[in-house]
């Protein structure tokens, strides 16, 4: 499961909530951030949301790859094999709306390297909490160098994640952001049950 969004959605709250609901019902998952939870992840996110030393478009594609490719190979598919759930604040998605369509890098040839980084893998259900630009700008949020890249930018990144939403309705569920956590919790709980109820498994 992945949880997708621009910046101030409350998907990283919707994740967490989701992990302690899933501990609460016996089933054992874990939670991972990216870029990040693994210790080349994590120095790689220093690397590019400090914004210190701003990586070129292709490189920052590769980058965030990279640090995907890490993340896959030592804990999701580690965890998969072990029955373990695996729930993701942000995964490929990600790249494919912010560097293939915000930096203009092109969706098809993010969605490519992620294929390679990932040997395939996504999510079976992504939960994708969608909130209009504006509507972001009026909340608090951890501000980092990519956040920061202005209205336009934002925008191309939320109309990125919509295309992908109606081009995989199986698995890219859009929720309303402005709605109360609480509503939108229930909303993806009961979309897990949906799916459970299906005879999906892990
Ligand atoms: P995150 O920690 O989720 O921050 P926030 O909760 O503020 O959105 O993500 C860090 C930033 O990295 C965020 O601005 C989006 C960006 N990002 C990409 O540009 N490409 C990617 O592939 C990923 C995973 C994140």
């Amino acid at each position: 499961m992945s949880f997708e969004g621009g910046d101030a959605s409350g998907k990283s709250t919707q994740a967490r909530r989701l992990v302690q609901a899933l501990a609460a019902r016996g089933t054992p998952v874990v939670l991972a951030r990216e870029p990040g939870s693994t210790p080349l992840g994590e120095r790689l996110r220093e690397l590019l949301l400090a914004g210190e030393t701003p990586p070129s478009p292709r490189a920052e594609a590769l980058l965030f790859a990279a640090a995907r490719a890490e993340l896959v190979e030592r804990l999701v598919r580690p965890a998969l094999a072990a029955g373990v759930w695996v729930v993701l604040d942000r995964f490929a998605d990600s790249s494919v709306a912010y560097q293939g369509a915000g930096l203009g890098l092109g969706a098809d040839v993010v969605a490519r390297l992620n294929d390679w980084a990932t040997g395939g893998l996504l999510p079976d259900l992504t939960f994708l909490l969608d909130l209009p630009v504006d509507a972001a700008d009026g909340r608090t949020s951890a501000a980092d160098a990519i956040a920061g890249r202005g209205a336009a930018f934002r925008e191309r990144v939320r109309q990125a994640y919509l295309e992908l939403a109606a081009r995989e309705p199986e698995r890219v569920v859009v929720l309303d952001a402005r709605k109360s956590p609480d509503t939108i919790e229930e909303e993806i709980w009961r979309r897990v049950g949906r799916w459970l109820e299906g005879g999906r498994s892990g």
